[in-house]
């Protein structure tokens, strides 16, 4: 049986939207327009129309592992549902939560965090807006890493701080020297980011390369800057790799942010569980405050399983199995991807993402000539590699991400892909022969893009 799928037959668009009232003009804020997106979020419903047509798609668009949440984390949710921890609760997050993850927290780094500094929220994601939002003001400086996670600088654009991408250098590994930072850090700049193991590269950071880029905070950064360290996939890791946080270097744990969560380490991204740890508990009490202000709390018997999840015994095994099966998965794409013609891939330490270069690949399809002749307000929305993603995703149904959801800001001219490996090894097999169909398919690129329906 043939395990690629061609060409979508496709399907009248849906009259649901056009029957709607026209929205009057200026019913949105100026800011609203300023937002922007998670993409792997975005792609779902063209996914599911594909689905609906009776398609499989090979879904290496999510950043969600794809393992059940443990028994022993379920159990504690629901026992703590029987006992009706069902109520209104601690808006900075429950006392036993913040213990455990004060405790785990601070044995990992050999740092000494208080529960009074931190404060839980409904997943990995809002502290990184509302970081912004506490320590800037509109032309303020926010740093980070690009390819990144979107929100960075989705939320920087949001307030109207200044964005100021770090660009990861993939010789490098995608990692950046403490010289590259120096020469962003400025008077404005009030919050600096950064993410290891990353997202959407997988790169981690060298003992070296983290005292270095400490060495430049110390030296160059003033003195209300904030580094967030956005450390979600802490317990993924691989090679040997260690986890290493800017805050157990010298004088940077007065200055950081530590945030973390439930969502990668335990396969618990609908659980809603994250934290940040503050440099002070007064730092902490303005998040509480904002807390309150947009959520009031996080359901409590939630917070008692992440509780379990972090200091049971039963979570390590858990743990090292999803650790095993990302490790399989990823030597087995990483060759795969390799032997398509047009395509490199590095060996990520840690997360579940691959970042493949596909400059060869766009260029042998003709998408980057493609993208040259587009409409300039077309080709404003859409880059050479957003073109091989859409014909992978409705010729080949293998949903990807482009370069282009990880920060626009300076991407052009990027040719990547990220893949998320937080799929079955079966299913990542075919995925595999599908992209190695989709490289050769020249014809069905060329009449893709004249059909032009899914360019962006
Ligand atoms: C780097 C990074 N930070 C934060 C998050 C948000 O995690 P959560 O689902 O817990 O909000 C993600 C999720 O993909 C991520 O990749």
């Amino acid at each position: 049986m043939s395990t690629v799928v061609k060409s979508a037959p496709s399907r009248p668009a849906t009259s649901a939207r056009s029957a709607a009232p026209k929205l009057p003009a200026g019913l949105f804020s100026r800011r609203t327009a300023l937002i922007g997106s998670e993409n792997a979020f975005r792609i779902g419903p063209q996914i599911r129309e594909l689905e609906s047509r009776g398609l499989k798609v090979i879904k290496c668009n999510l950043g969600e592992p794809d393992f059940p949440l443990a028994k022993h984390i379920a159990d504690e949710v629901k026992r703590q549902i029987d006992l009706d921890l069902t109520h209104y609760c601690d808006p900075q997050g429950i006392l036993p939560l913040r213990e455990a993850i004060a405790r785990t927290m601070s044995a990992r780094r050999g740092l000494k965090i208080t529960p009074d500094r931190i404060v839980v929220f409904p997943g990995g994601k809002p502290p990184i807006g509302l970081t912004q939002q506490t320590y800037c003001n509109p032309g303020d400086e926010v740093i980070y890493p690009s390819p990144g996670f979107p929100i960075y600088e989705s939320f920087a654009t949001y307030l109207s701080a200044k964005p100021v991408p770090l660009h990861l250098r993939e010789e490098a590994d995608f990692s950046f020297t403490g010289r590259e930072l120096a020469a962003l850090i400025t008077k404005r700049t009030r919050v600096i980011i950064l993410n290891f193991p990353s997202n959407p590269t997988g790169g981690v950071v060298s003992a070296e390369q983290l005292a270095d880029i400490a060495n430049v905070i110390r030296r160059k950064a003033p003195p209300q800057a904030r580094i967030y360290s956005d450390e979600i996939y802490e317990d993924i890791l691989f090679d040997g790799n260690v986890h290493r946080s800017i805050a157990c270097e010298p004088g940077m744990a007065e200055r950081t942010i530590i945030a973390s969560g439930v969502s990668k380490s335990f396969a618990w991204t609908g659980g809603r569980v994250g934290w940040a740890a503050f440099p002070s508990a007064e730092e902490a009490t303005v998040f509480r405050n904002l807390n309150i202000n947009y959520f009031s709390c996080i359901p409590a018997y939630n917070q008692m399983g992440a509780a379990v999840a972090l200091e049971s015994p039963l979570s390590a095994p858990e743990m090292a199995r999803m650790r095993a099966a990302f490790l399989e998965r990823r030597d087995m794409m990483v060759a795969g991807l390799n032997a398509i013609p047009g395509i490199t891939c590095r060996k990520p330490g840690g997360a579940f993402y691959l970042f493949p270069n596909i400059a060869g690949l766009c260029h042998d399809l003709g998408a980057i000539a493609a993208h040259r002749k587009l409409p300039a307000a077309l080709r404003a929305r859409t880059s050479p590699a957003t073109l091989v993603q859409m014909f992978l995703l409705w010729n080949y149904q293998v949903a990807t991400m482009d370069r282009r959801s990880f920060g626009r800001i300076g991407s052009a001219g990027q040719h990547y892909l990220r893949l998320s490996i937080a799929t079955g090894l079966a299913d990542l097999e075919i995925g595999l022969l599908r992209i190695r169909a989709a490289a050769a398919d020249h014809d069905g690129f060329k009449k893709f893009i004249h059909e032009g329906q899914h360019l962006c």
